[in-house]
């Protein structure tokens, strides 16, 4: 097992990385404060994991709750749903929650415990690639709105992070594929030889070889939890983890919650980016090529979808966290390992790029 500390003084935790965590209670029960515990999970991971953290659980009191599976289901009712179960089993401030899913639940579960008598303590227990390599860590929770993604939330830190990679063996590979999208991002944001070694190593990774894809998981939640700690509310630094993402979160949004996976629309709005880099003339040709090469490697979409022109991309990436009295911002690389802070781009390049890049086929 890795341990790998996320630095935040009051507010640091672990997270333990390793194959068959699940199998070993006491971690879990480190991190589990006062005498009542609820797991929160999916019908998907529910027959699958939820009987293993139930039987490990040494508390005075435990329940679970089952939410219906998807991301159309990350809304305030489903928010709801959890804080009735707590307050029928009448949970005190010292009662403890525990996600297990992927990062749905996690994001849905973290703001339920940032919100429950203004904040009861939390586990993340990820179980897809994408929650063990990004949702999991660092703190950000919450649910979406019809006009737009993850705009209801808060920063709230778990109290400890465990990412058993067993679980991995029941992903089905459209999610495997969707988690590599971050993974992908982490090499192109800050870590130029872990994008080379993603590029040796993509037909492993896919393949799902054990040492492979825990180096990927470590190194990836390594350079998360460097840059959380040194900006947890995204004041500055953090925004380069959205590398990508408002182009992405425009397609989610635009084609109905669920249509796109997250990792997918994050993969086709990396090399919308990466394409909008080159026109602003930080990034080269070449090196766009190279992204759009190992994002369609992974499986990946890289066009964006037909449905949704440039108006409607505008319009959508007009509701984004990054913007500034309503002046859009984007996150640029000035190279394959290094990301911009988020920057206002010329109009006209940000169309050529709506209207051009992945529009015709070639
Ligand atoms: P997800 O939670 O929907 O999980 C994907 C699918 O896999 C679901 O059907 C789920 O039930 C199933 N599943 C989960 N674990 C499984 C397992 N071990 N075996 C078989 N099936 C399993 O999607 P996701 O990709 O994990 O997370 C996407 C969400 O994470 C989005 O809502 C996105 O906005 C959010 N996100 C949040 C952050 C953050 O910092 N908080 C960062 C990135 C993404
Ligand atoms: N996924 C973006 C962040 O955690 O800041």
């Amino acid at each position: 097992m890795k341990t790998l500390r996320i630095d935040l003084g009051e507010r640091s935790y672990p997270i333990y990385i390793g194959d068959g965590l699940l199998d070993e209670p006491e971690l879990i029960g480190r991190h589990v404060e006062g005498g009542q515990v609820m797991v929160v999970t999916n019908e998907v991971v529910a027959p699958l994991y939820l009987d293993r953290v139930m039987a490990g659980l040494n508390v005075k009191e435990k329940h679970s709750l089952i939410l219906p599976d998807g991301e159309n289901h990350k809304h305030l009712a489903t928010v709801e749903t959890i804080f009735d179960a707590l307050l029928a089993h009448r949970f005190s401030r010292t009662a403890t929650l525990i996600a297990l899913g992927g990062g749905v639940i996690g994001d849905i579960v973290g703001f339920a415990a940032a919100c429950y008598q203004r904040g009861i303590p939390f586990i993340q227990i990820p179980t897809t690639l994408l929650a063990q390599v990004d949702s999991s860590v660092g703190g950000k929770t919450g649910v979406n709105h019809p006009l737009g993604k993850n705009m209801i939330g808060a920063f709230y830190q778990p109290q400890a992070v465990i990412a058993d990679t067993r679980v991995l063996d029941t992903l089905p590979d459209r999610e495997l594929k969707a988690g590599i999208a971050e993974v992908i991002k982490y090499g192109l944001i800050r870590d130029a030889p872990f994008f080379r070694w993603l590029e040796e190593k993509m037909a492993s990774m896919l393949a799902r070889d054990p040492e492979i894809m825990s180096h990927a998981i470590e190194r990836s939640c390594r350079n998360k939890a460097d840059v959380v700690a040194e900006d947890e509310r995204e004041s500055g630094l953090r925004a380069i983890l959205n590398f990508g993402h408002t182009f992405g979160h425009a397609i989610e949004t635009g084609m109905g919650y669920g249509r796109y996976l997250h990792g997918e629309a994050v993969a086709i709005g990396m090399c919308q980016a990466a394409d909008l880099s080159c026109r602003c003339g930080c990034l080269s040709p070449s090196d766009v090529q190279r992204i759009v090469d190992l994002v369609s490697r992974a499986g990946l979409p890289t066009r964006p979808p037909p449905e949704l022109d440039s108006g409607k991309f505008l319009d959508l990436m007009a509701v984004d966290k990054k913007n500034v009295d309503g002046r859009l911002r984007l996150i640029l690389l000035e190279a394959i390992g290094k990301a911009t802070l988020p920057v206002s781009v010329p109009m006209d390049l940000l169309r050529a790029t709506l209207n051009g890049y992945g529009r015709t086929s070639v």
